[in-house]
Formats: C-alpha cells, structure tokens, sequence
C-alpha cells in the first residue's frame, strides 16, 4: 500500500469526511468501524468517485484486542517500532 489513511470512525461523521478528502486526493483508505454496511457503502462510493482502493475493516475497538488485531496490522513497520520503544520508556 502506497498513500494509505488507515481512518477510525470512518462510518459517520469526521471519519468520513476524511475518508472522502484522503480519496479525493488519491489516498487509498482503510475503513474501521462496527456497521459494515455503512462501510460498504463508503467504500463503493470512494472506488467509483475517487478510483482509488477502500478496504473495510468492521470491528469494535472497544475490544481490548482490538488494535493488536486490526490497527497494529496496518501500521508501517517502524512507527509500530517506534510505538513500543517509547512504552519500553516509561515503564
Ligand atoms: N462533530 C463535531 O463537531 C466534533 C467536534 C469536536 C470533537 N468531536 C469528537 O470527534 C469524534 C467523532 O465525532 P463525530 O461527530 O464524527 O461522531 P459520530 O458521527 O458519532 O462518529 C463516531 C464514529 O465512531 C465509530 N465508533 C464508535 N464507537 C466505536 C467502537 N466501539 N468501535 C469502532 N468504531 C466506533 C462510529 O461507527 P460505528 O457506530 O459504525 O462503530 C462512527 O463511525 C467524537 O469523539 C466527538 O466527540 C466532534
């Protein structure tokens, strides 16, 4: 994945509206939220509009392995990297 938005709360709202600029200027986005549907729709209307690639993740991040199944995944190597260093740090 080359320009990739991974956006939470991307089924209403401000996760939206991001969704619909990062697209608008050909960013690919990851889609997260609980309603799928809601997703889907997003993601038919970024690929028709924007030709770029939308994929749906529905999950709920209130689940406490939520970001190590679904956010973490998604993450560039070194920010994940740079991510635990810094808890290492305040332990
Ligand atoms: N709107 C404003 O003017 C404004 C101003 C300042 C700050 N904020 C803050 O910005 C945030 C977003 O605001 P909004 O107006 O865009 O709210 P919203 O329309 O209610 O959107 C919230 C998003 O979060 C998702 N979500 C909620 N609980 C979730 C969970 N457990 N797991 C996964 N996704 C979850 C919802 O999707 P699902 O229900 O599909 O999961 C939805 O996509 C809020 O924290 C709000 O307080 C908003």
């Amino acid at each position: 994945m080359g320009n990739t938005a991974l956006i939470t709360g991307a089924s209403s709202g401000i996760g939206t509206e991001l969704a619909r600029y990062h697209a608008s200027k050909g960013g690919d986005v990851v889609l997260v939220a609980r309603r799928e549907n809601k997703l889907n729709d997003l993601k038919a209307e970024l690929e028709r509009t924007c030709g770029i690639t939308a994929t749906v993740i529905a999950a709920d991040l209130a689940e406490s392995d939520a970001a190590e199944n679904w956010i973490i995944p998604f993450l560039p190597r070194k920010l994940v990297l740079k991510i635990s260093r810094k808890a290492m740090e305040k332990k």
